[in-house]
């Protein structure tokens, strides 16, 4: 018996355990209720009396050592956990490394627009927003269309409620519609740009959609001449794509504007030498533009004869075509990361 204590106290004097599963075998093995102490107690009501004299002090002396080396190592390790998990006392390893923000990036479309009402903005122009569901007055009427004007048919309108004209419900072609809301409501000078979401009835593909977005500008006030028209329009397209880029005018007809022009810068793409993107001829249209006519005047309420304005309009997808050539104009609007994430935020 004496041989066997003396074995295991060396075994428990060089213990020294790795993990704290091993300690718990350690305790069961020595201290557990059929482990070696009890086991050791159960002989020593076998022995003899005058051996239970010097046995019993070994046996409790033994019993003392296991318990001190369990509490002792115990402690040892509830410490080492501790400090490997700063504290909190859980099996949680914070000194791994941390999962990585997902930073997302703007809306290639976002990102152009807030560029245009940046550049605008410092020309003095206020941004103003108006509803996408419109009335065939805000839509059509105020805008000089007439009665049978191919925009107001079913191919290009999506309309809500169609009545007999005048009373049409529909979703807005073009942000135009602001434009009447804005001069009704208020009185010149008007300095606005307008961005929003239109909706045209098209088949959906990679060069057109049912829905895009543009940006609209009105400034009317005494004396505002086609000059300050094409001088704000040179100005824009030397801020958006900087000072080498050559602008013309091309005369066109839009309902609600006279004279009515439309803008062309030579094609960003290939500075005009020719390529895909405009179509060899080195030009690519940007916008249409042109002096408000009086009657749209007339009909939002402002004196004509006191009063002259311009107004131009943009489509925000042919401008950030230009600026990123992306071919397909429905990647702007599926949603799909591995295009989105490409567009790093310039603009916050
Ligand atoms: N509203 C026109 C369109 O949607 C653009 C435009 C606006 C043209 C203002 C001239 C003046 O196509």
């Amino acid at each position: 018996m004496q041989a066997q204590i003396d074995q295991y106290t060396e075994e428990i004097n060089t213990f020294s355990p790795a993990n704290s599963d091993e300690l718990e075998a350690f305790r069961i093995k020595f201290l557990g209720t059929k482990g070696i102490i009890k086991d050791l107690f159960e002989q020593f009501k076998t022995v003899g009396p005058e051996e239970k004299r010097t046995f019993g002090k070994v046996l409790n002396q033994f019993k003392q050592l296991a318990e001190a080396k369990y509490t002792e190592l115990k402690e040892l390790l509830n410490s080492e956990i501790e400090s490997r998990t700063c504290g909190t006392n859980s099996e949680i390893d914070l000194t791994l490394p941390g999962d990585g923000f997902n930073l997302g990036s703007r809306h290639p479309l976002s990102l152009v627009r807030l560029e245009i009402i940046d550049i605008f903005k410092r020309l003095g122009f206020v941004v103003a927003e108006g509803p996408e569901i419109e009335d065939d007055w805000h839509n059509f009427s105020a805008l000089n269309f007439p009665e049978e004007h191919p925009a107001r048919d079913m191919q290009d309108t999506f309309f809500i409620k169609k009545n007999n004209g005048k009373d049409d419900i529909a979703l807005r072609t073009h942000t135009s519609s602001v434009q009447v809301r804005m001069m009704e409501n208020g009185k010149p000078p008007f300095r606005a740009i307008m961005p929003g979401r239109v909706y045209r009835n098209e088949a959906i593909s990679a060069r057109a959609h049912c829905f895009f977005h543009q940006v609209e500008g009105l400034y009317i006030d005494e004396n505002v001449s086609f000059a300050d028209l094409k001088q704000t329009l040179y100005h824009f397209v030397q801020e958006l794509y900087g000072a080498d880029f050559q602008v013309r005018f091309r005369p066109s007809y839009f309902p609600f504007t006279e004279p009515s022009a439309e803008m062309d810068i030579s094609c960003t793409i290939c500075k005009g030498a020719g390529c895909p993107m405009c179509k060899y001829t080195g030009w690519v249209e940007i916008l249409g533009c042109g002096m408000v006519d009086p009657n749209v005047l007339e009909n939002c309420g402002i004196d004509s004869k006191k009063y002259t304005g311009f107004a131009f309009g943009m489509g925000i997808e042919r401008i950030a075509n230009l600026k990123y050539v992306i071919r397909d104009l429905r990647l702007f609007s599926e949603n799909d990361v591995r295009f989105l994430k490409q567009f790093k935020t310039e603009i916050i």
